[in-house]
């Protein structure tokens, strides 16, 4: 099977450089069409050759919540969940999903608790960066739900909070307050007791 490289290997902060996708098969892209589930709606989309997530989920089925900023992998504006995994859908070939995708619009009711947090914290400032944050951070909580039960201390989730969110560049907030919401959250979810 040949590979067709999709672009230039970029350099990428933290967590996120494992996210990267390096290469699509052309019998993947071959086809023209993709059945997406995205949301949990089973969808069809255009995805010739390398269209990349974030413009079928902009562009044709109107999930705005995905935004691009760098366009090129660097700065994790465009974060989606794929699989449950934060995925940076700038450089994600629609053509080469094959596990279903969750946006900020799927994951509202989900990341309310945090949206709020973000809002009263002051976490953002021009907020572009913010939708993938939270789409981030909301599969960080997830995880946070299963690993309370490890009597991870404040500490160690501020840490791990801090390293998985590296990716996510926000240029105007100095990250404090970003860190602070989603562990606010996260230890309003273990309880008092965990
Ligand atoms: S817009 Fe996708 S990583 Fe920057
Ligand atoms: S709030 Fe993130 S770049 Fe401004």
């Amino acid at each position: 099977m040949s590979r067709v490289p999709v672009r230039p290997s970029a350099r990428l902060p933290g967590a996120l450089e494992r996210y990267k996708v390096r290469s699509v098969s052309e019998e993947a892209a071959r086809d023209g069409t993709r059945r997406l589930v995205v949301n949990g709606r089973a969808v069809t989309v255009r995805a010739d050759r390398l269209e990349p997530l974030a413009s079928v989920l902009r562009d044709q089925l109107g999930l705005t919540a995905t935004k691009v900023a760098c366009g090129r992998g660097e700065c994790g504006a465009c974060t989606v969940l794929i699989g449950g995994r934060p995925r940076m859908a700038c450089v994600t070939p629609a053509a080469l999903v094959d596990e279903p995708v969750e946006t900020g619009e799927g994951l509202a009711e989900e990341s309310a608790a945090l949206r709020e947090r973000f809002a009263d914290s002051g976490a953002f400032q021009c907020g572009f960066c913010t939708p993938g944050q939270v789409v981030h951070a909301t599969a960080l909580l997830r995880e946070d739900l299963a690993r309370a039960d490890a009597g991870m201390g404040a500490a160690a989730r501020r840490e791990r909070v801090r390293h998985a969110l590296s990716g996510n560049i926000c240029r105007c907030t100095g990250y404090q307050a970003i860190v602070d919401s989603v562990c606010a959250v996260a230890e309003e979810q273990a309880g008092p007791d965990r």
